[in-house]
């Protein structure tokens, strides 16, 4: 299928995810599988400015590629103006954040506060459509609230705008990430537009895919479920879950990555969002975790890794 021009096979593609989706993590989700990766999302106006913030975030190697810049804010202008630096730059398209829920976002009038207004938010997607020539997407929720699902509404007006895909994470602002996600909501974004549609939300298990792809979802986005496991797009498709020796490898190597994009002390402390996922299920994982958690020392870091799975390969 094609989505933001490009030729995808799988559909699999990572969630830009604020704290967690620097190159380290899109490159090893890469590596498993993962055939597009989306940045944190980038305050427009830090673009604009070019904070020191925003540029690091923009940093990546070469292969980082296909890449979409995700960008949040409330100004139409500041967003044009900022994917055209974008373009510039040669990325790959840009996303807008109609979906973040957390309070000094919306509190701007940025992410899930855009989906109050549909009118705000198709001016909003059209202004960036028409400001340039790479592909462009919205992110959305189901609505505000409960009392207050548009999502629906919303896909329909953005259909008008131009945009070329729509990502819908279907549950409410007020949700959070709390229960289930309504994927009735995500079946009536579907009756609505004709636009592809990318389906986000606690995807975990090829089951998840074939249930969605039933539902009319286009391409699949996977979040939480690739912390401290990337190998998750391989799963997806059906391939094998890791070895000892490649969970060590994939841990060991992410340090290196997070050492190399942070610097070694922040890279080591970054480290430490994944570490128990990179473990979980092993036997010995929650006393390993206590320990690794307060390290922060690189060699001492990485022989405790070592030793942990040298120990449970003897077993
Ligand atoms: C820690 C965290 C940070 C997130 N940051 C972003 C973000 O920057 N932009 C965005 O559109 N969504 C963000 N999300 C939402 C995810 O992209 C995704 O839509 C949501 O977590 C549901 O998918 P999942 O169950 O696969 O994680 C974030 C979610 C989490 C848990």
């Amino acid at each position: 299928m094609m989505l933001y021009n490009l030729h995808l096979t799988s559909g699999l593609v990572l969630a830009p995810m604020s704290g967690y989706t620097n190159w380290p993590m899109r490159m090893l989700c890469r590596r498993f599988g993962a055939e597009l990766c989306y940045t944190e999302m980038l305050s427009a106006a830090g673009m604009v400015r070019r904070t020191r913030n925003t540029r690091t975030l923009l940093e990546r190697p070469e292969a980082d590629r296909p890449l979409i810049v995700q960008l949040f804010t409330s100004s139409a202008q500041e967003a044009c103006l900022a994917a055209r630096m974008l373009e510039d730059e040669g990325f790959d398209g840009i996303d807008i954040n109609m979906g973040c829920p957390v309070k000094k976002v919306v509190y701007k009038g940025a992410g899930a506060a855009l989906m109050k207004d549909a009118l705000t938010a198709a001016e909003m997607a059209e202004s960036v459509r028409n400001a340039v020539r790479m592909p462009v997407s919205v992110k959305i929720r189901a609505g505000w609230d409960s009392s207050s699902i548009n999502a629906p509404e919303i896909a329909a007006v953005l259909e008008t705008t131009g945009i070329d895909c729509l990502i819908v994470h279907p549950r409410t602002k007020a949700d959070m990430y709390r229960g289930s996600p309504r994927w009735e909501v995500f079946s009536r974004v579907r009756e609505q537009t004709r636009l592809p549609l990318v389906a986000s939300g606690d995807i975990q298990s090829p089951e998840d895919l074939s249930r969605l792809r039933a539902l009319g979802a286009d391409a699949f986005m996977v979040g939480r479920g690739a912390v401290g496991r990337p190998w998750i797009f391989r799963e997806l498709t059906g391939g094998a879950p890791p070895s000892l020796e490649e969970r060590q490898e994939t841990m060991l190597e992410h340090l290196d990555m997070l050492c190399a994009c942070l610097g070694q002390a922040k890279g080591i402390l970054h480290m430490r969002k994944y570490l128990s996922a990179y473990i979980r299920g092993l036997p010995g994982a929650a006393a390993f975790r206590q320990e690794v958690c307060s390290e922060e020392n690189y060699t001492q870091l990485q022989s405790l890794i070592n030793l942990f799975f040298k120990s449970k390969k003897v077993c």
